[in-house]
């Protein structure tokens, strides 16, 4: 068979392998697989191969690997950091996983999901909850990002501070290699020495090593009890004091523990429809928080309040309101996670993803959000995220009025301005979201030397005709 497909052109031999439905070449087609969501890149490619099973892939691969065709494996395409967007140049095709969405396995005794690359986290967090389990891994893209994107960036999110990352989340892999060949790694086991963890490496490696086409997950008890708290606080090491109250009361309580500037509520506010307003007065700084427990009279309610009222009395918190409802949850959290489309709507805005012990960061926030007023007057530090594990987006956004184009213009300087601080707090400027394109010429002077070296050795190993993901996480050379 592999012959036969051989002796075909190569689009010919890809729509033999999948079908008029699995490969798609029309322009319009095409064209939302070949931006990003920032609309920071936009590529080229020849087709848009979805396959629908790991075969498929396999063979698609395999005869990429052939003759030479690059391949940008995509899932949800919400990638922040172009990591999904091919290059402009020719002889590549963008694949994806959208038709593998299926779960093939639940085992609510072990604990464990065998879900596809394409399964939407939204529905495999479903899917747990419809079998009395939970699946807790949780960011603003849910609705759209995939098992395999958020496995290939090892995605974070707002529950890292209870759950892990996506690596903690995964247990077993399958992934088809660059020459094709398939890794069947599904195993369910909690412990697996054997070797190299082979299963890691393609975690957080965005695409250049390898398609992951299945993987085993980890669940965890449903949730039984949860609160909601919306804090307004005067100042960032308040919004810390307020971190460590709660996790001297009840460690494992704490679900979420998100960070938010004023300004970036505000422009919440004023951007987005129907954004309800929870607090009587605009506060400088605020903190989200989710507490939950897997059974039922866990107290949390009283928990929260009386934390809170300690808090209070201390002047960590100046005011705070907690959900009585679902439905005033869900509002609360829209404040928080619209604040990427806010962001976005506001023209042009710079991400930096950074992390950095969760002790500095106040002086992270305080420190960046100085030094990039003063390297762009008139810019607006928005920072916002996810405290409770030292990721904070430091974001700017445009002086209002400044020509998007000549803000964007500034990108690197405004990168570089963060990253100093960022690296003398012992931290990393890429915490969560991937190198991607977006930071390929950071890899250099924050990972040169021996680690640099040792990924390129890996890629070179697995991939030496360099056919997966070109140009994304390692820089050229
Ligand atoms: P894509 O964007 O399609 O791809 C991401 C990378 O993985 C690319 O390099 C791609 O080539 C590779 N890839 C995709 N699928 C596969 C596969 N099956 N095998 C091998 N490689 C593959 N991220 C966070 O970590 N935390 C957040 O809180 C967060 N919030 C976000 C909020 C918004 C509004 C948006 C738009 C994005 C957010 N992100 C966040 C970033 C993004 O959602 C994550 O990086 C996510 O993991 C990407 O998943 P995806 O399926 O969209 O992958
Ligand atoms: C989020 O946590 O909402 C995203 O990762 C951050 C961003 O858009 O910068
Ligand atoms: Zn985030």
């Amino acid at each position: 068979m592999l012959d036969d497909l051989h002796a075909l052109a190569p689009l010919d031999a890809l729509r033999a392998i999948l079908g008029p439905a699995g490969l798609l070449t029309d322009p319009a087609d095409l064209a939302p697989a070949l931006s990003d969501w920032r609309g920071l890149y936009r590529g080229e490619a020849m087709a848009l191969l979805r396959p629908a099973d790991t075969a498929q892939v396999s063979a698609c691969v395999a005869l990429c690997a052939k003759h030479g065709i690059a391949i940008i494996p995509q899932g949800g395409n919400t990638s922040m950091v172009g990591g999904a967007t091919p290059e402009t140049r020719p002889n590549q095709v963008v694949l994806s996983l959208a038709r593998m969405n299926r779960i093939r396995e639940m085992d609510p005794l072990d604990m464990t999901m065998t879900a596809e690359a394409g399964v939407v986290l939204t529905r495999a967090q479903e899917a747990a909850a419809e079998h009395g389990c939970l699946f807790p891994l949780s960011l603003g893209a849910e609705g759209s990002a995939m098992i395999g994107g958020l496995l290939s960036t090892n995605a974070g999110g707002n529950t890292t501070v209870r759950y892990g990352n996506a690596r903690e989340l995964m247990l077993g892999l399958e992934v088809v290699l660059p020459d094709g060949g398939v890794v069947h790694g599904l195993r369910r086991l909690r412990k697996d020495n054997t070797g190299y963890a082979l299963r890691h490496l393609f975690v957080g490696a965005e695409g250049t090593l390898g398609i992951i086409t299945a993987a085993v997950l980890r669940l965890f008890p449903a949730v039984q009890e949860s609160v909601t708290a919306f804090c307004a606080v005067p100042d960032e090491d308040a919004a810390l004091a307020l971190f460590r109250r709660f996790r001297a009361a009840d460690e494992g309580a704490v679900r979420a523990f998100e960070y938010m500037s004023g300004p970036g509520v505000e422009l919440v506010f004023a951007t987005i429809e129907g954004a309800v307003r929870p607090l009587a007065e605009p506060a400088p700084h605020y903190v989200l928080l989710d507490l939950t427990a897997s059974r039922q009279g866990a107290g949390l309610r009283g928990l929260a309040e009386s934390v809170l009222a300690e808090a209070l009395e201390a002047g960590e918190v100046t005011d705070a309101a907690l959900a009585e409802s679902e439905a005033q949850r869900a509002a609360l959290w829209r404040l928080r996670e619209e604040h990427p489309e806010a962001q976005k709507r506001a023209g042009g805005n710079v991400k930096n993803d950074v992390s950095v012990p969760v002790s500095r960061v106040p002086e992270m926030i305080r420190r960046c959000s100085a030094a990039l007023r003063e390297l762009i007057p008139g810019s607006r530090p928005m920072p916002f995220g996810h405290m409770g594990d030292g990721n904070i987006h430091m974001n700017l956004v445009q002086p209002e009025g400044m020509d998007p184009a000549e803000f964007l213009a500034r990108a690197h300087d405004i990168m570089d301005c963060v990253n100093a601080i960022v690296r003398e707090l012992g931290g990393s400027f890429s915490a969560e979201h991937g190198v991607g394109r977006l930071k390929t010429d950071m890899m250099e002077e924050w990972r040169g030397g021996a680690e640099l070296a040792a990924m390129r050795a890996i890629k070179a190993a697995l991939d030496p005709q360099g056919i997966m993901n070109p140009g994304k996480v390692l820089p050229p050379g």
